[in-house]
């Protein structure tokens, strides 16, 4: 499902340049749920928007879902993260001037989603995360835990082979994160797609399949 070889991922700002990721080879299998831990700036994020083809790596190929990431053109890699893959964030990145309904239509919208199959759609993932009682609350109207689960239905909605979650429980107490992972971690499992969760939290990687360990943009190794 993902394959990534020798990934280098060099930022430069002005003069200086900062080598997040630093020659990471990393396999993840179709269906897999794995957690990347490691501390602040260890190149999580990084990886995850190379991944989902937000951002190219300086060396190194990176494949998705079939689409080899370092030659795709940019219509490629737009098209897979509006079809194959969706994101989630610690602070859920949701509209704010749409409804929940509207947050979860959007992407069915732009990925072209037949008219009339969107509002069942919508309403069977609002459904799958417990939120079928909030269709026309806006984003501010829920509490963290809800924000979360809409982000989860919106990144859901169009059926993707991958989610990646950039720090999901980052900003929600134990309890509320402990739920969320629990929802992801069923949702894997009944729908089969794959997941790439970045945490520095052992809660969150103890659901995962597997672990892997980053420290300055390369693997830990044990
Ligand atoms: N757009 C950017 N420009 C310059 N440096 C960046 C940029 N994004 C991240 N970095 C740097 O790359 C390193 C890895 O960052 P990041 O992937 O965000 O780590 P993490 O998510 O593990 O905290 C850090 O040193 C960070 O400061
Ligand atoms: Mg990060």
């Amino acid at each position: 499902m993902i394959l990534l070889t020798d990934v280098h991922k060099i930022y430069r700002a002005g003069k200086v340049e900062v080598p997040a990721l630093a020659g990471l080879s990393l396999t993840v299998e179709r269906g897999e749920f794995v957690a990347v831990v490691g501390p602040s700036g260890c190149g999580k994020s990084t990886l995850l928007n190379l991944v989902a083809g937000l951002d190219r790596p300086t060396r190194g190929t990176i494949l998705v879902d079939g689409v080899d990431l370092t030659r795709a053109p940019e219509a490629a890699l737009s098209r897979l993260r509006r079809e194959r893959v969706g994101m989630i964030f610690q602070f859920y990145n949701l509209l704010p001037h749409l409804t929940a309904r509207e947050n979860v239509a959007l992407p069915l919208l732009l990925n072209g989603t037949p008219t009339l199959q969107i509002a069942g759609r919508v309403e069977a993932e609002l459904e799958a995360v417990a939120l079928l009682g909030r269709g026309d609350h806006f984003p501010h109207q829920l509490s963290g835990g809800e924000m979360q689960r809409l982000a989860i239905a919106r990144a859901l909605a169009p059926r993707p082979a991958l989610l990646l979650a950039d720090e999901p429980t980052g900003n929600l107490d134990s309890e509320r994160g402990g739920a969320i992972l629990d929802l992801i971690r069923r949702l894997n499992r009944t729908r089969a797609f794959t997941v790439l969760m970045a945490t520095h939290s052992p809660e969150a990687a103890a659901v995962a399949d597997r672990v892997i360990r980053l420290r300055d943009g390369r693997l830990e190794i044990p």
